[in-house]
């Protein structure tokens, strides 16, 4: 647990940081999954300042809103005008999800995309960044919709009806078998919902459920507000 969203953001990127290192140091790449929402924000400008050896590094995207790129509800926009825009990396390492597609034809287009990536590689990311909404919901992975269900593809195209759209979002597998999942959730708002998760184990949550099924390390990033919850036990064990 740190004091605030500047703090968290600060240890995000060092968390990162060191996984790109390690990651480039045994494979030669670096596969990172960055996330839509406003917490990872200033992780992503904090990002831009490291020495990560980004022509190593292939970047992707764990959901995406059904808007094209220059929309300001894209995840793939907000990441690039604090990131990617900032740094130097070859536009090859870039896989943007096209929400300006249809939503199924775009999911299919994804699920592609990271096929060619990993070429003959076992496909499992390096680092997810996840955000965890009030109703539990990560990726565009939210309670009660279809997504939940599917387990034999990369991306499925959501209909969101809390949100009245269709998003893209990795499906539960292709998150599970990540090297390490990366939650990043700060603030008063998300107290409730974090100790639902953490302290309640909620596994009919969708990142209740992805914290039961994941095969890799899961961190947790929260703030002293988002962690207000959580017994002084439970931290004490989790430092
Ligand atoms: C998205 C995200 C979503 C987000 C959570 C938390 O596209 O919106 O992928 O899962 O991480 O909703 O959002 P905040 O960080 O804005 O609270």
């Amino acid at each position: 647990m740190v004091d605030n969203l500047e703090a968290l953001s600060q240890r995000a990127a060092a968390t990162i940081q060191l996984k790109a290192s390690q990651s480039i140091k045994a494979r030669d790449i670096f596969r990172l999954v960055l996330s839509g929402g406003s917490t990872p924000a200033r992780t992503y400008e904090l990002l831009a300042q490291t020495s990560i050896d980004w022509k190593r590094t292939q970047v992707f995207w764990g959901d995406e809103r059904m808007v094209p790129p220059d929309n300001s509800q894209s995840n793939f926009g907000n990441a690039s005008a604090a990131l990617l825009d900032q740094i130097d990396i070859p536009q090859s390492n870039i896989f943007r999800m096209r929400g300006e597609l249809e939503p199924e034809q775009a999911a299919q287009d994804y699920s592609q995309s990271i096929q060619r990536a990993f070429a003959d590689d076992p496909i499992q990311f390096d680092l997810v960044i996840l955000g965890l909404g009030t109703d539990g919901h990560t990726a565009s992975l939210f309670p009660e919709t279809a997504a939940l269900e599917v387990q034999d593809r990369l991306v499925d195209a959501n209909y969101v009806k809390s949100q009245k759209s269709w998003r893209l979002t990795f499906t539960f597998p292709t998150l599970a078998k990540s090297r390490q999942l990366l939650f990043l959730v700060s603030g008063e708002s998300k107290a409730r919902i974090v100790a639902r998760v953490l302290r309640d184990q909620d596994t009919q949550l969708p990142s209740g459920r992805l914290l039961a099924e994941a095969q890799g390390e899961v961190t947790w990033l929260l703030d002293r507000a988002a962690a207000r919850h959580l017994p002084a036990s439970f931290l004490a064990d989790w430092q």
